[in-house]
């Protein structure tokens, strides 16, 4: 089992019939194990060069070009919003790109990153854990397993 499939079946109540948006893909690895148990699964990253490699998914597979900043603006209607080893390469954007994120969680939608590089997860620890702590409509749960760290955000109910 890859490790993206092991995070599909770890989580299986966030992927299982969900309609999954993946923001700062690159290989889409995560989104690409989705597939076999999400309904739709959307993938996104702001190259071109790293979507146009994708050549030969499944029916429910669909990829998009778009700045992880902007992602509050699709015109798509995600369950789960995942993010795997992707932010460690947004640092310096990191609070626009939360942020964005944040804008289209509902009290049914859950954003969950995951990181299993030290990169990211330094990331996580210095940059995302601040960000997120200084929010009051989101609360957030970071798990840490063998193969991978897990943090999912909610929606704060008032
Ligand atoms: C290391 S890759 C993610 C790894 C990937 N999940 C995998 O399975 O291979 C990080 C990605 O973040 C993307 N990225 C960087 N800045 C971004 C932004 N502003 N919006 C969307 N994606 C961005 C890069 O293009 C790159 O593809």
């Amino acid at each position: 089992m890859t490790l993206a499939e092991t995070i599909v079946s770890d989580n299986t109540k966030y992927f299982e019939n969900k309609n999954i948006l993946e923001f700062a893909c690159g290989e889409a690895s995560l989104s690409l194990a989705a597939t076999r148990i999400s309904d739709q699964v959307l993938a996104t990253d702001v190259e071109s060069y790293r979507i146009d490699k994708l050549i030969s998914y499944p029916e429910n597979f669909t990829t998009r070009i778009i700045d992880a900043r902007k992602i509050h603006n699709i015109d798509y209607s995600p369950d789960t919003l995942i993010c795997f080893n992707g932010i460690g390469h947004m640092t310096d954007i990191l609070d626009e790109v939360i942020d964005s994120v944040i804008r289209l969680l509902t009290k049914e939608r859950v954003i969950m990153i995951f990181n299993s590089w030290k990169m990211d997860k330094n990331v996580a620890e210095n940059t995302l854990l601040p960000l997120l702590e200084q929010r009051n409509d989101i609360t957030y749960e970071m798990k840490n397993q063998k193969k991978y760290q897990s943090i999912t955000i909610k929606k704060q109910i008032q």
